[in-house]
């Protein structure tokens, strides 16, 4: 059990601030259109995700046990059909699928903290960022040792569970890089291009939200918040029950999480626009190809660079953690005492290969296509466009119709009546109801 709300505040925190905040909202946002996605994806938080996040918890409180497991037990308890224990099983599967590739993504962090190591001695220089990243995306063998070096460091954690490690690293590293982000916006003032960013992000043009807009905003929310695979229902269970209100907790935890990702895209827009790069389309490569420019122009920018990109590494591992976690708690519930190393080990190794196809399809693989989208692109749109706002929808679902009322309320002792009133019905109806509108619009 987390010995305090302050322990399972800093876990959850890190596994929900990652690349999903400082590299895929700012490319998710430049690739549909600015100012309409954010809006929506706010939107979302709050109506979404916060709901959604709550419920997750509250059932891993409950259930006590792994994901799957929790959720059988509180269907038993409410008479409920057993059925529901498949759901946290596609929740699974989600996480795994994005684990596969986000540690490809993480492995190019890992690489351009190595590229500044290796500027700040003076033996390269990044002089042409575009360039850089595209030889590294060409270069089958750097991806797939990153991807290891990346995966092997995740595995450790989960095989051998050092809560200290991961307690000082979001207790003390999270901070140095939301202090980062911080600075690297005051550079963004110098440039002069702080109010065309600022217009690119929060000025909506309506015209552009699309069925594709509101899914790919509602699939950040959840991604954004390791929601719909039930990562937080696995860290729920591990949460102490007393005097921990769990709508304050869930509060704190989606906050810190947005005001990371608005700050990226203050930090990386003034750059991306002060540096003649489009602020629309710009790709999984956003990042690696903008903020290089800065740190090539900044007083002690390789420093800079060097330490943005580690920290980024290590907020990528905090997340990565809770991708594994849910799987391994299972199947080593299943497996028996003894097998959770094994298992680790063994869902590590599924997630790396499945990733090396992502990582391949960045170069060999390139011509394989599915519509728009290669293996990398289809993974990542199936597994957190599709999979987390349905699995998030089935949360919603699960403890607004299938468990016991009494069970809920146990779990929100400090809510008013109309609060948890409010509460239940949003996972009853409004949550259901507007994943299946997103998901019915995009597709028609
Ligand atoms: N929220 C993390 C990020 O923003 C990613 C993440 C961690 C995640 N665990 C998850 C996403 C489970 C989906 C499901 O980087």
């Amino acid at each position: 059990m987390w010995s305090s709300r302050l322990v399972f505040i800093l876990a959850a925190t890190g596994s929900a601030v990652g690349l999903g905040n400082i590299w895929r909202f700012p490319y998710m946002a430049s690739d549909n259109g600015g100012g309409a996605f954010v809006l929506v994806y706010l939107a979302c938080i709050a109506i979404l995700g916060l709901p959604i996040l709550i419920a997750e918890v509250l059932v891993g409180r409950q259930g006590r046990r792994s994901p799957v497991h929790s959720v059988v037990t509180i269907s038993e308890a409410s008479r409920a059909s057993a059925a529901w224990g498949l759901m946290p099983v596609m929740g699974i599967l989600a996480a795994l699928m994005i684990l596969s590739f986000y540690s490809v993504v993480a492995g190019w962090t890992l690489h351009y903290t190595w590229l500044y190591v290796q500027q700040l001695l003076g033996s390269t220089r990044l002089e042409d960022p575009a360039g850089s990243f595209g030889a590294l995306l060409g270069n089958p063998l750097q991806l797939g040792m990153w991807h290891a070096v990346f995966m092997v460091l995740t595995v450790v954690v989960v095989a051998l569970g050092v809560e200290k490690g991961l307690e000082r690293a979001v207790r003390w590293l999270m901070p140095a890089l939301f202090a980062m982000l911080l600075l690297l916006v005051g550079y963004g003032l110098t440039t002069g291009h702080a109010a065309d960013a600022a217009r690119f992000l929060f000025q909506p043009d309506f015209g552009k939200i699309d069925g594709a807009t509101v899914l790919a905003a509602t699939g950040q929310a959840f991604f954004t918040l390791s929601l719909g695979s039930c990562s937080m229902m696995a860290y729920g269970a591990y949460l102490p029950r007393d005097n921990i209100s769990l709508p304050r907790t869930a509060g704190t935890i989606a906050l810190t999480d947005t005001a990371v990702a608005l700050l990226a895209g203050m930090a990386i827009f003034p750059i991306v626009i002060a540096y003649g790069i489009s602020p629309e389309g710009g790709g999984p490569g956003l990042i690696f190809t903008s903020l290089p420019h800065a740190f090539n122009d900044m007083p002690l920018g390789s420093l800079y660079g060097l330490l943005f990109f580690a920290l980024l590494s290590v907020a990528a591992w905090t997340s990565s953690i809770s991708m594994l976690e849910p799987g391994t708690a299972w199947l080593s519930e299943r497996l028996g005492v003894g097998s959770r190393k094994k298992v680790a080990l063994g869902l590590a190794l599924f997630c790396w290969l499945l990733g090396l196809l992502a990582a391949l399809s960045l170069n060999r693989l390139a011509h394989v296509k599915f519509g728009e989208r290669d293996i990398m692109g289809l993974l990542e749109f199936v597994a957190s466009d599709l999979m987390l706002p349905l699995g998030g929808m089935l949360i919603a679902l699960f403890t607004g119709w299938a468990m016991d009322r009494s069970l809920l309320r146990g779990q929100l002792p400090e809510m008013p009546e109309w609060a948890f009133t409010a509460l239940r019905w949003l996972l009853r109806v409004v949550a259901p109801l507007l994943v299946l509108a997103v998901l019915l619009r995009a597709a028609l």
